[in-house]
Order: C-alpha cells, then sequence, then structure tokens
C-alpha cells in the first residue's frame, strides 16, 4: 500500500505543484491520473521514487518512508517510467541498459544475465540487444524503457505519458502487457482511452491538488467532471 499523507511541494522557484495532497493507493491498484498541463501529475509520480522529497508530509511505500536515507530501499520497490525514454537509456548497447539496475542492486553476473534475457525476451526486444538504444524507434525505446524497469521486479510501477510516441499496434501491445503484469501501476496520461482500458480507478489533479477520485469508468463517462477541469470524454464515448 502506498500512503501520501498532507504533501506539499514547492520547486525552488516558489511554485506550488502539489498542495496538501493525500491519497491511499493499495497494492495491486491500477490508477490513472489525469489533469490537464501543469495540474502536477508528474510532480506527483517523481514524488513516488524519491526523486523530489516533500516540502511538507510523508509518503510511504509499505512500510518505508520515501526519504533520502531510504532510497536503495525505494528504488528496488519503485520503478518509473519517465515521459522521455531518452531520460533512461544510457548506455551504448541496449543489453547494458537492461542490466545495469540488477548490477547495480548486487544481482550476480548469472543471475542478471537470466533476468536480462526473459525480461527482453518478454518484451519482443531480444533481438535488439546489441544496438545502440539512439538507433531504436521510439516505440521500441518505450518498451526499452520499461524493460529496464521490469528487469528488477518492482513492486509497483510508475509511468508518465507512456503511449505520446506509441503507433496503433504498440500502444495495443502497451495495453496488453499492463493488463498481465499483475503489479500495482501508477498511470499518467492525456490519452483517456488508454486509461479507461488499463485502469481500475481514476484521479483527477488539478492546481497540485487531487479533486476527484472512483472509479475509472465512472470518473472517465463524466463529461461535466472532466470539462471542468480542462479535459474532454474518451473517444470512445464522443458522438
Ligand atoms: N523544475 C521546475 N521548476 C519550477 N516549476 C516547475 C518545475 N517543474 C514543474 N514546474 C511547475 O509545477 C507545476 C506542475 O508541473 P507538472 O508536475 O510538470 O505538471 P503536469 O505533469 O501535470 O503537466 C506547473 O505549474 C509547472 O510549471
Ligand atoms: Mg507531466
Amino acid at each position: 500500500m502506498i500512503t501520501i499523507t498532507e504533501v506539499s511541494f514547492s520547486y525552488p522557484d516558489g511554485t506550488r505543484a502539489m498542495n496538501n495532497l493525500s491519497l491511499c493507493i493499495n497494492t495491486g491498484c491500477t490508477l490513472g491520473i489525469i489533469g490537464a498541463n501543469g495540474a502536477g501529475k508528474s510532480t506527483l509520480l517523481n514524488h513516488l521514487n524519491g526523486w523530489h522529497i516533500p516540502s511538507k508530509g510523508t509518503i510511504a511505500i509499505g512500510n518505508t518512508i520515501v526519504c533520502k536515507k531510504n532510497l536503495d530501499r525505494i528504488h528496488q520497490l519503485v520503478g518509473v517510467v519517465f515521459q522521455n525514454p531518452d531520460d533512461q537509456l544510457f548506455t551504448a548497447r541496449l543489453y547494458d541498459d537492461i542490466a545495469f539496475g540488477p548490477e547495480n542492486l548486487g544481482i550476480s553476473t548469472t543471475h542478471t544475465a537470466i533476468l536480462v534475457e526473459k525480461t527482453l525476451r518478454e518484451l519482443e526486444l531480444w533481438e535488439l540487444r546489441d544496438k545502440p538504444p539512439s538507433h531504436l524507434s521510439q516505440g521500441e525505446k518505450r518498451f526499452a524503457a520499461i524493460a529496464t524497469v521490469l528487469v528488477t521486479k518492482p513492486e509497483v510501477i510508475v509511468m508518465d505519458e507512456p503511449t505520446s510516441d506509441l503507433d496503433p499496434k504498440n500502444r495495443r501491445k502497451l495495453i496488453n502487457l499492463i493488463n498481465t503484469l499483475r503489479l500495482t501501476t501508477i498511470t499518467v496520461s492525456h490519452d483517456l482511452d488508454f486509461i479507461w482500458d488499463t485502469c481500475a480507478r481514476v484521479c483527477i489533479m488539478n492546481k497540485g491538488e487531487i479533486v476527484a477520485d472512483g472509479p475509472a469508468k465512472e470518473i472517465l463517462s463524466n463529461s461535466i467532471l472532466l470539462e471542468s477541469n480542462n479535459l474532454e470524454l474518451p473517444l470512445r464515448l464522443q458522438k
């Protein structure tokens, strides 16, 4: 269970991006976070693995408080897929990017090799293992970035706008992947049809606060609520 208690956060220039926000996310929950640009979604995600530490309030992953002292444990528990895959892939060979996480956790070379091969095969990237990540297509980069996270078997996976660079076929592949993961997943997306297909619960953020929280299909079909937060119905519900 993830417990966020009265968290506020301001950037050094004074922008208040989270405002006394509280949220509990049960183990195994598939949570979608939606909201207009600048609502604070990425800021919230970046708190879950300790990239940002709250100015006020606390965040706990299970019994582990997110704070500088616990960062190694937090990074084991929570894997974040950044909005831009180029921020996640930094070696000269795809294989090495995927091996980086397990090696960093001190997993033996033999066991790392097993984990990397299994993950690359599951994501249909094994044939590309010797390629430099910079030579991959946007879709391949997206799945590679997800592989860097899944390989260490986190309990929670957090994704920021994961479909922004995917063609319809890869978007479908990602929906199928998420729906087979059986992890706690927290996904930020403007693609509300994608949220509909992958999330059981949805929160709407506005000005650093959660202004609505409920079953995904209820929230996503409430046009008045969506419009008052500068959002629109998923395409499948539009006439
Ligand atoms: N590094 C930063 N420094 C100052 N303000 C920032 C920074 N990053 C984001 N912000 C501001 O914080 C608010 C929330 O941003 P963000 O979390 O990126 O929103 P979202 O992901 O919902 O679009 C916005 O007003 C944004 O301008
Ligand atoms: Mg964002």
